[in-house]
C-alpha cells in the first residue's frame, strides 16, 4: 500500500508494525480494515490517504543502491520484447530491483542476480515490499553464474558494467526467438556489447535510445519543458536464433 499526503509518501505492508514518521506514528494494524481511498491519521493528527501500490510508486519511493532504469526505458524493454505472462526472465544486476519488479508484474517469473552483498539486503527488501512472489533474488556474479546455469529463459536483461562478458554465454540460456536486452549508459559500453553480440550471432540486433519530453503549460504559452530528463542509456536488443 501507499500512504500519501501533503507531499509525503510511504510504502507499507499490512504486516508492518507502527510507522514512525516526522508527522507522527501511524498504527498500521488499522490497515487491514481500510479500503483504498480511506484516510488514516497519525497520533499527531496528520492525515494520509491510502492508495493501492503501483509500480510507478515503487520507482519513486523505494530505497536505491544505484541508478534504477527509468520508466520510459522499462516501457521500451517491455514493448520491444513483447514481454508477457508466459515469459521467464533472467536479469542482472538487480541493483535496487526496479526493472526486476516491473518485469515481475508482467512476466510469469523473473530471476535476478546481484553481485554486491551490501546491495542484496535493499534488493530483497524492495522485492518483498512489491508483494511479488514471482521475482526470485539470487546473490552472485552473472559473469560466472551464467556459465553454470541449467535453466532457459525467454528474455535476458543485463544492466551491469561487464555485460559484454556475459553476452557470449547468453544464447545457451535463451529460448529460440527470445530476446537479449542490454542497457548501456555510455556509447563505449554499447559498442562493446554490439561487438560481442555480432560475434555470438544473434538476429534482429538494434540499439535504441528513448527520449522523453514533458510539455509545460503556462500563461505565456505551451512548449516542451526547459528542464527535462536528459540522457539515461542506450538499449540494445538482440534475438536468439
Ligand atoms: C545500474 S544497477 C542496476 C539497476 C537495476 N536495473 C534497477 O532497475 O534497479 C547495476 C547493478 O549491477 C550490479 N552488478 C555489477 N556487476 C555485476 C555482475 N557481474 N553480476 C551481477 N550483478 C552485477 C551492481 O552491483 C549494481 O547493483
Amino acid at each position: 500500500m501507499l500512504l500519501k499526503g501533503d507531499g509525503k509518501r510511504y510504502i507499507v505492508s499490512t504486516g508492518d508494525k507502527d510507522l514512525h514518521t516526522e508527522v507522527g506514528v501511524f498504527k498500521l494494524g488499522q490497515l487491514s480494515d481500510v479500503e483504498y481511498g480511506d484516510i488514516i491519521t497519525s497520533h499527531l493528527g496528520f492525515e494520509m490517504q491510502v492508495y493501492r501500490l503501483r509500480a510507478a510508486d515503487l520507482f519513486n519511493s523505494l530505497k536505491r543502491t544505484g541508478a534504477p532504469i527509468s520508466p520510459k526505458d522499462i516501457g521500451m524493454i517491455i514493448g520491444h520484447t513483447g514481454l508477457n505472462k508466459k515469459d521467464t526472465v533472467l536479469d542482472a544486476g538487480t541493483g535496487s530491483g526496479i526493472l526486476a519488479i516491473f518485469m515481475g508484474l508482467v512476466a510469469r517469473r523473473v530471476v535476478t542476480y546481484e553481485v554486491r552483498e551490501d546491495f542484496a539486503e535493499v534488493a530483497r527488501s524492495n522485492i518483498a515490499l512489491s508483494g511479488l512472489e514471482n521475482v526470485e533474488f539470487r546473490s552472485g556474479d552473472m559473469v560466472e553464474e551464467i556459465c553454470s546455469l541449467n535453466e532457459t529463459f525467454d528474455v535476458v536483461t543485463l544492466d551491469m558494467q561487464a555485460a559484454a562478458e556475459v553476452v557470449p554465454h547468453v544464447l545457451k540460456v535463451l529460448n529460440p526467438g527470445g530476446y537479449l536486452v542490454v542497457y548501456s549508459p555510455f556509447f563505449e559500453q554499447a559498442k562493446d556489447v554490439r561487438i560481442a553480440i555480432d560475434t555470438a550471432k544473434f538476429e534482429e540486433v538494434v540499439t535504441l535510445e528513448c527520449t522523453q519530453r514533458e510539455i509545460s503549460f503556462t500563461e505565456r504559452g505551451t512548449r516542451p519543458s526547459t528542464s527535462r530528463v536528459g540522457h539515461t542509456g542506450f538499449i540494445t536488443f538482440a534475438r536468439a536464433i
